[in-house]
Order: C-alpha cells, then structure tokens, then sequence
C-alpha cells in the first residue's frame, strides 16, 4: 500500500535546559496526537501516513513537520494548525505558506 502523503513529525525530545532544545518540549507529542486525530476524523488511513521521526534539524522552530512526497517543511506547527494542513494541503494540493520553514 502507497499512501498519497506520508507526513514525519519530530519527536525528539532532549533534557530540560539543553541549549538547542526539543519539538517534544516545545508540544510535538499534542501535534503527533492531532494529526493521528484527523487521519480518523477524515478516514484517511490508506492515503496519509503519519510517523514520529528524531530530530530533523532546525528545533528552535520546531515542532517540526515534513510532509512527503513534496518535500515541503513545516515549523511551530501547533494542534490547530493541523485541520488546516489536512484541508488544504493533504487535501487540497495547496501548500500553508504561513508554516512553511522550506
Ligand atoms: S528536535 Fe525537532 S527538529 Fe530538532
């Protein structure tokens, strides 16, 4: 099975206080959560893959949002972003520019 998007989300997470900081600190595991939500919500289940991924790179803008097969980066992606991603991005081939790292 081939899903249409496959969306990685960081979940890294460091010691408090560690100078780069996490996305699990900075509320990845509530984004993990509601992008699992909405694959329900919309019975998404064959054509969007979530997965939890380490670290990605830039955690000072975390949490961290990759989707594929794009290749389009998200960051400080919060819960409520995430039922905008799916209408118009997963959904709708339009890219969220307002969240777009790269
Ligand atoms: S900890 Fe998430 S990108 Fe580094």
């Amino acid at each position: 099975m081939k899903p249409q998007h496959h969306v990685f989300i960081c979940m890294n997470r460091r010691p408090e206080g560690h100078p780069r900081g996490s996305c699990q600190a900075l509320g990845a595991g509530a984004v993990l959560d509601a992008f699992a939500a909405e694959v329900e919500k919309r019975g998404l289940f064959e054509k969007v893959f979530i997965t939890g991924t380490f670290c990605m790179g830039p955690c000072d803008k975390g949490p961290t949002v990759v989707v594929y097969p794009e290749g389009v980066w998200y960051g400080k992606v919060t819960p409520q972003d995430v039922p905008e991603i799916f209408s118009k991005h997963l959904e709708g081939g339009e890219l969220v520019e307002r969240l777009r790292l790269m």
